[in-house]
């Protein structure tokens, strides 16, 4: 059957994967409330369209921090791709490059640094940092982002520990053995079950819990690249990140992997939009799987969305190919959105297109 949307390309990936990658990939933490409410939260908006425009110059086109792409859809930081595909990050940034959006590499990657610069030098690639207790090592993976044409730092605010992933606790979760952290050389680094879920204790053994705003402060004076917060969910702490001299933030509860029962991203969004939106560029990423959820994020103020599973799923079933067509859908269906809503250009989306569906009460007629 022919895949044409992204949850084909899921349930396609939910056969070819072993289960404890599966689980790793798929789930969320706690009851997974959160997880259901990422997407479900875009089904309670509705979009307005408008009729009898000429949309026949539609462009999706657009400009995100300085970065000229062909479509506001980037690639989320996710970690240990190569339990998706023998390439992993190698042919998920070298797609990023054929569809020229953004690729971000997550710190827990099992590909390396170097590696990623020299198989996809063209991509725009972003490296997303965790800071671990050993500042030194921390330094060390900054400086070789810079050195291997990274264009930017993702620094991920959410997650002083991970949250409770019941799936990967139940499955012991670690890293097949042919497998490792390839940015790190050190034997303890590795991503092994002492009981529990292995990418936790590893987690819980080596990230700085003590990360505060003044590390993010610390971060934008030691690095040459431009910084961008990821995991901001309120107004409060996105008022703070303006102050850091960061250039970015991305609205994320980390697909739901950390704190259950947070806010659904797209839910969040519009309270940061109206705090910081006119003086830093905000995007989100969380249960973004169609093109009208993408429609709707840039309605509610994000300058670009993120993909973190979607491309995941890809990867699973064709390598850089699947991570192609996943995004290329999402692109033409972002296109199909615009058309039928009326909209030729991505800086023509506002709030007008948007209503929640309490405001259609079917119950008062
Ligand atoms: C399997 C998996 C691994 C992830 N690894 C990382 C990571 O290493 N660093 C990070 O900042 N976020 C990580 N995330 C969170 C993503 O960057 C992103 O916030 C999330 O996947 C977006 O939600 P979506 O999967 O619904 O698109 C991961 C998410 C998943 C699903």
């Amino acid at each position: 059957m022919a895949l044409v949307c992204v949850s084909d390309y899921e349930k396609k990936a939910a056969e070819i994967l072993p289960k404890s990658p599966w689980d790793y990939y798929r789930s969320g933490s706690g009851d997974q409330i959160t997880l259901k409410l990422n997407e479900s939260a875009f089904n309670r908006l509705r979009i307005r369209p408008r009729v009898l425009i000429d949309v026949s110059r539609r462009d999706t086109r657009c400009n995100v921090l300085g970065f000229d792409l062909d479509c506001p859809v980037a690639i989320a930081p996710t970690a240990m791709q190569k339990m998706a595909h023998a390439e992993g990050e190698l042919a998920t940034a070298k797609a990023a490059g054929t569809i020229n959006t953004i690729y971000t590499m997550s710190t827990l990657s099992t590909s390396s640094i170097e590696e990623v610069g020299e198989a996809a030098p063209d991509t725009n690639k972003f490296y997303q940092l965790y800071i671990y207790k050993d500042r030194e090592l921390t330094k060390n993976l900054v400086r070789r982002a810079e050195k291997a044409g990274f264009k930017a730092l993702v620094l991920t605010v959410d997650a002083p520990v991970f949250g409770p992933r019941r799936c990967d606790i139940r499955n012991k979760f670690e890293l097949p053995q042919h497998l490792r952290l390839a940015n790190f050389t050190d034997e303890k680094l590795i991503v092994q079950s002492a009981g529990g879920s292995g990418i936790n204790e590893y987690v819980a053994s080596q990230f700085d819990p003590t990360l505060n705003w003044n590390d993010v402060e610390w971060l934008v004076r030691f690095t040459k690249l431009p910084v961008i917060l990821k995991g901001i969910i309120t107004h409060e702490d996105a008022r703070l990140a303006l102050q850091t001299g960061c250039k970015g933030i991305i609205v994320s509860n980390h697909g739901a992997r950390q704190l259950d029962t947070v806010p659904a991203t797209i839910e969040a969004l519009p309270e940061i939009v109206k705090a910081i939106g006119s003086q830093m560029t905000v995007m989100v990423d969380g249960g973004i799987r169609t093109g009208t959820d993408i429609f709707k994020a840039l309605a509610l103020g994000a300058k670009a969305v993120f993909v973190g599973r979607p491309v995941l799923y890809g990867l699973a079933v064709d390598g850089q190919n699947g991570v192609e067509s996943v995004l290329k859908i999402l692109q033409n269906e972002l296109d199909s959105a615009m058309a039928l809503a009326g909209v030729n250009k991505i800086t023509e989306i506002n709030d007008k297109f948007i209503a929640h569906e309490s405001t259609f009460c079917l119950s008062k007629l």
